[in-house]
This record gives structure tokens, C-alpha cells and sequence, in this order.
């Protein structure tokens, strides 16, 4: 049980915490869409609020380096469960360097599969090395571990990516791949990419947002539907000249062909790994492949394939059943332990962050714990920089509501489109986005004012923060030939805000700016903030009381 803290009794009214997803703290406001929006509520929170800076990139969420930087799963999984892991990029890679990999049942289970078969091993997942959902080094380690093994066909299904990296990279790995898969080649073994298409058009949809995305992956990768090219490298110059002006994420299906037949098609006695180590975007396709009975859409065939998760994706799940690399063991969350507390607790995002304030918060979990109460506002399914609001003042409502209700004692929410909006890399709509986010929040803190409660403000990660690539040498925008600024599509390396909004304690509260103050030292500070202390396993409050 978390003990009383003598200190202080806790606030009366709720704890509320608001995650502004994808909103950094840049060094300079070059290409940042929150500089140029006007955004009145959060102007005066940081002219007149407790205020410090948290790390959300890097060691500080258990990325493999500080070159990595933050993304949604590793910020979330910090905040909830207050403390830091080594997160599945990390695992991977140590289990790659150590070989722990190949000994695990899973690997031999692959091996074995496709050999009892035709002998065919399919990689599918994101074919980048963002190490947001994966690394395009743990394929190449996959695809020569697979040549040793006597494995005799390698079929690679590749998910365009310029989300995590920058926004027309595509080529820059497909090209070397496709070369390294030509060299590894030889009478006994064949590896090539057999089809793919933009992560954001097929395949990696999220929390049920879009099914459809994911029935066009199923036929693309499985039943070698789409349009058809010789090789990845000319799929891509290829889309890209029918489609001009599309980023990578964006780009539709292609399949490889060698005379009209797809050379990759998945068949029974096949072995399948779905390469991505991060869960939101692996479960649909992941479940298209394993379940028996499943409804989502009509799968024309369900090869009996041996198939593998690069992680386990969902714990209480337990999808899939088979994977290569054990996933972090999240423990001690705190929505966990403010559950055992008896205290009542409300979580609200819209479809496409709905699982973040839910399934990452409580580590990867889709459970609830006992007391939670969770409401999804349906996303809309646009390109985000068609409808940069989102759904920012329902999500607003619903947590006034529940506010209002007076039945909570700790809520969460997660306002999207800072960062949905901030990938598609469209300046003026992500601009828009953060004004839609400032006027939310300025009626959604009325509410918490009105309740005795406080809030504290905060942020997953960084994205609208930098719309444009920066020249490294300059720190000045890079341009295309034609002169106009290269669009950054991805997250950023910069710290987040931590805001504390307090009408209740008649000016006791403030922030401790620590040095290592990150993500994983909010779920001690909500704690302090409700009057508990916090668990020892949590990292330590950064509240301050006079
Ligand atoms: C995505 O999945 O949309 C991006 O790869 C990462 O964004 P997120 O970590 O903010 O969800
Ligand atoms: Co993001």
C-alpha cells in the first residue's frame, strides 16, 4: 500500500494529468509550429506557472542511446509506471549482440516451421532504422542468421516509413538493402523483398482506427495483390512518379513480380516474423494472422503459417503467443497501485491515442484495473492536416464531464494532434493543431479550477516543435533543389514541459527542477499531489511544498 505523506494532505479537488502529445521545448523557434501559434492559455501558464523541463528522449525512457529520440510507447510507459526500463529496442539489440535471439525457442520454432514446409521465411514490418517500432539492423541480422540456418527463401514485406525518419528516405534503405540481399544471395539461398507499401496506407494501423489499412496489407503481403514492379528500388521510384508529391508513409501498395506472379505470396507451412518490436501498430496485422475465428475482414485465404512477433505485443492477450524477445516486464504501474488505493481513475483520448493513456500507461497492458474508468472518442479517419483540431474539444468535454462529475480522483488525458498532426509535416496545420490543443486545455483547466483540483501539463515527446529539417552544420532550414524547407516529419530529441496548474493550495506547490528530471518522475509527483508517497520502486517526486 502507498503510505500518507505527513508532509502534505494531498489537494481536494482531482489530480489531472494532461499529456499535449508531441510538444518539445526547441532550442531556437526555427520551424516550431507551437512558436508561431497563438496559444494564450499556455503563454500564460509559462509566464506565471510552476514550471520545469523533463528529458523524454533517450536513456531517460530506455532508448538503446541519447541519439534516440522519444516516441509515444516508451513516454507513456514512463509516466504511467513511473519508472524506466530497457524498452524493446534495447532488448532487441542486446539479444541480438549477445545471440540470445537464436537460442530462444521462438527463432528454432521459425527455422524449423519453414523447413518442414517450402522452406520460406516472410519479415514484415517497418523497414527503417527510426527504432520507434523497429531497427532495419535487426532484419539484416535476421536474414543472415536465417542463410546460416539452412533456411532455404527469404521474403521480405517492406513498410515505407518517413515518420520516423525523414519524410522521402525510402530509397536510402531499400537501395543498400536490396544490394545486401543480391550479395547474400547464392544457388542455395534467395532473399529478396517480395512487396511493401507506406507504413501509413497499408498494414500499421492502431487501436481499431482503421481496418481497412490492414486488410490492404493482408492482400498486398499474403496474397500478392497490388500493383506490380521488378524490385523494391524501382516500386519506389515507380509509386512515386504516379504519385507525385507523396511522402514516403503515404505511398500506396507495390508488389515484386517476376513475370506477372508475385514472388512472395505467404503460403501454408510458411514462417512469418513480424519484425516490429513495438505493440500498437503490430496487433491488428498480428491478429489477421493468428486468430482462428476472426471477423475484421474477409482474409480470401489464412495460410497455416508459423508465426512470430519480434516482442509480445499485448501481455494480458498474450499476442502473439510466440515471440523472439521477451518484452519489458512493466510493473508497479501507478495506475496499478492508485487502483489497490481505492481511488477512482479516468482515462479519455481520441482512437489514435486512445491505447497510449490505457494500454502503454498501464505497461502494455489492455487490461483495467479495478476503479478505471476509460472513454475513447472516435478519431476521425482524414489525413490529419485535413482536420488539425481532431477531436481536441471533445476530448475536452468528455474530461470536464468527468471533472464535473466529481467521481475521479485522478484523470488522464491525451490530446493528439501536436503530434498526429506534426508527422504529416505541414507547417500551418500543425500550427493550427497547437492553437486547437491551447484552446481545449484553457476551458478543460476552468473545470479543474472550479473542482479544487490541479493539473499538471506535459508532453510524450516532441514533434511540432520542429516542422523542418534543420541544416547540422547551420541550424538554419535544409532546402529541396527547388528551394523550398524540407519537411521533418519525425519526433524531436528535445525535453518537454512539466506545468503545474494549481488554484488549490493557495500557492504551497511548485516544481524541482532536478538535472536527471524526466517522464518517469511524474507518477511519484501525482502521488505527492493526492497526499500519498509514492512507491519505492517509482522515480522521485519532483514536487515541492512550502
Ligand atoms: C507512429 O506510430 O505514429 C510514429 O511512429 C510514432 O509516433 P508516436 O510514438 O507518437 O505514436
Ligand atoms: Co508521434
Amino acid at each position: 500500500m502507498l503510505q500518507k505523506l505527513a508532509s502534505f494532505p494531498g489537494v481536494a479537488g482531482p489530480v489531472v494529468v494532461i499529456v499535449m502529445d508531441g510538444y518539445g521545448l526547441p532550442a531556437n523557434d526555427t520551424g516550431s509550429a507551437i512558436a508561431a501559434a497563438r496559444k494564450p492559455t499556455l503563454d500564460a501558464l509559462f509566464a506565471s506557472a510552476p514550471h520545469i523541463r523533463l528529458r523524454a528522449h533517450g536513456t531517460a525512457v530506455g532508448m538503446p542511446s541519447d541519439d534516440d529520440m522519444g516516441n509515444s510507447e516508451v513516454g507513456h510507459n514512463a509516466i504511467g509506471a513511473g519508472q524506466v526500463y530497457a524498452q524493446g529496442a534495447a532488448l532487441v539489440a542486446n539479444a541480438i549482440a549477445e545471440g540470445a535471439i537464436w537460442n530462444g525457442q521462438a527463432w528454432q520454432e521459425i527455422v524449423a516451421g519453414a523447413k518442414a514446409g517450402r522452406g520460406v521465411v516472410h519479415f514484415i514490418g517497418l523497414f527503417s532504422d527510426g527504432n520507434v517500432h523497429s531497427h532495419i539492423d535487426h532484419l539484416k541480422a535476421m536474414v543472415e542468421r536465417a542463410k546460416a540456418e539452412g533456411v532455404r527463401t527469404v521474403r521480405i514485406h517492406a513498410l515505407l516509413d518517413g515518420r520516423d525518419v525523414p519524410e522521402t528516405s525510402a530509397l536510402d534503405y531499400v537501395v543498400p538493402f536490396e544490394a545486401f540481399l543480391a550479395g547474400i544471395s547464392d544457388a542455395g539461398f534467395d532473399a529478396r523483398i517480395a512487396s511493401g507499401g507506406g507504413r501509413q496506407y497499408i498494414t500499421m494501423d492502431r487501436y481499431d482506427a482503421n481496418w481497412a489499412m490492414v486488410e490492404k496489407g493482408w492482400r498486398t503481403h499474403v496474397l500478392g495483390e497490388g500493383r506490380q514492379f521488378a524490385n523494391a528500388t524501382a516500386a519506389v521510384n515507380g509509386l512515386r512518379e504516379q504519385n507525385p508529391g507523396t511522402i514516403d508513409q503515404d505511398l500506396p501498395e507495390f508488389v515484386v513480380a517476376d513475370a506477372g506472379q508475385p514472388i512472395g505470396t505467404i503460403e501454408d507451412g510458411d514462417s512469418v516474423v513480424f519484425f516490429n518490436f513495438r505493440g500498437d501498430r503490430a496487433i491488428e496485422i498480428t491478429r489477421a494472422f493468428v486468430e482462428a475465428d476472426f471477423a475484421k475482414f474477409d482474409r480470401v485465404r489464412h495460410p497455416q503459417v508459423t508465426y512470430a512477433g519480434m516482442l509480445q505485443y499485448d501481455g494480458d492477450l498474450q499476442l502473439p503467443k510466440r515471440f523472439l524477445v521477451a518484452p519489458p516486464a512493466i510493473k508497479e504501474t501507478s495506475g496499478e497501485w492508485f487502483s489497490k488505493m481505492g481511488l477512482a481513475q479516468f482515462a479519455c483520448s481520441e482512437t489514435q491515442k486512445f491505447g497510449h493513456v490505457t494500454y502503454f500507461w498501464n505497461g502494455n497492458r489492455s487490461g483495467r484495473f479495478a476503479g478505471e474508468t476509460w472513454q475513447e472518442v472516435p478519431s476521425d479517419v482524414v489525413p490529419f492536416e485535413q482536420r488539425p483540431w481532431m477531436k481536441a474539444a471533445e476530448i475536452a468535454d468528455a474530461m470536464i464531464a468527468a471533472i464535473q462529475s466529481g467521481q475521479y480522483r485522478v484523470l488522464r488525458c491525451n490530446f493528439a494532434n501536436g503530434d498526429m498532426v506534426g508527422h504529416t509535416g505541414n507547417f500551418r496545420a500543425a500550427t493550427m493543431a497547437v492553437e486547437a490543443v491551447d484552446l481545449a486545455l484553457g476551458r478543460l483547466l476552468k473545470a479543474v479550477e472550479a473542482a479544487g483540483g490541479v493539473a499538471l501539463i506535459t508532453a510524450d515527446h516532441g514533434n511540432a516543435d520542429e516542422m523542418f529539417e534543420l541544416d547540422k552544420k547551420s541550424g538554419q532550414p535544409a532546402r529541396h533543389p527547388d528551394g523550398s524547407f524540407k519537411a521533418k516529419t519525425a519526433h524531436t530529441l528535445n525535453p518537454v514541459p512539466l506545468i503545474l496548474f494549481d488554484c488549490a493550495s493557495g500557492g504551497r506547490l511548485g516544481l524541482r527542477q532536478t538535472e536527471g528530471a524526466g517522464l518517469s518522475n511524474i507518477a511519484a509527483t501525482v502521488a505527492n499531489l493526492l497526499g500519498l508517497a509514492a512507491h519505492p520502486a517509482w522515480d522521485e517526486s519532483l514536487l515541492e511544498v512550502s
